[in-house]
């Protein structure tokens, strides 16, 4: 019985998929701060340790990927789903957070970039630099587009 209850709970739940804010990271600026600096997506698959990026920013950064990144790609699709997100924390020198970067699918046609919601912060405060903040932003998108549909980090994480 209580297993019928909870599998009803998960079938009207399910729908509202968008509602679960610890799998998708709002796409407004001021809440995407809070939701990031609340940690909320410290839960998901990551790297187990930092690595040296090998993107704009040449700081050590550890990848995060949710639910639907990470089984999208352990499965080697050639397009994602929508709603799927990464954030990457970017480090200073003493391992401690000094930004983020996020990237979410918010179509389910990645649509040459359009697709995806980019944002980056450089700073863990909230007067810190938003130097990408909507959809195609050319700076991100660019270099991701060599990616597995806008993706780059190496899969499965290490
Ligand atoms: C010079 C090329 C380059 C540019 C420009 C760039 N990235 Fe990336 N990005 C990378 C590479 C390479 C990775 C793979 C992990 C790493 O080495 O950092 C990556 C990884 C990421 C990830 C983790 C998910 C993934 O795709 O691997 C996010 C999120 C991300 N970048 C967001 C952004 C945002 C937002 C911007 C625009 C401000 C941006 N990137 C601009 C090269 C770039």
């Amino acid at each position: 019985m209580a297993v019928c209850v909870a599998a009803a709970a998960l079938l009207m739940y399910q729908p509202l998929g968008y509602a679960d804010d610890s799998q998708i990271p709002p796409t407004d600026k001021d809440q995407l701060f809070a939701w990031l600096s609340g940690g909320k997506y410290k839960h998901w698959a990551s790297e187990s340790e930092p690595h040296q990026s090998a993107g704009p920013h040449p700081v050590s950064v550890i990848a995060y990927l949710n639910k639907a990144l990470n089984s999208s790609l352990a499965a080697n699709t050639e397009a994602h789903p929508q709603d799927a997100a990464a954030v990457k924390e970017l480090l200073d020198e003493n391992g401690d957070i000094n930004g983020w970067a996020v990237s979410v699918k918010t179509d389910v046609d990645s649509n040459a970039g359009q697709g995806w919601f980019w944002y980056e912060i450089l700073g863990a405060t909230s007067d810190s630099s938003v130097v990408a903040n909507g959809n195609g932003v050319p700076l991100c998108f660019g270099c991701h587009t060599p990616g597995n549909d806008f993706v780059l980090i190496p899969h499965p994480l290490k």
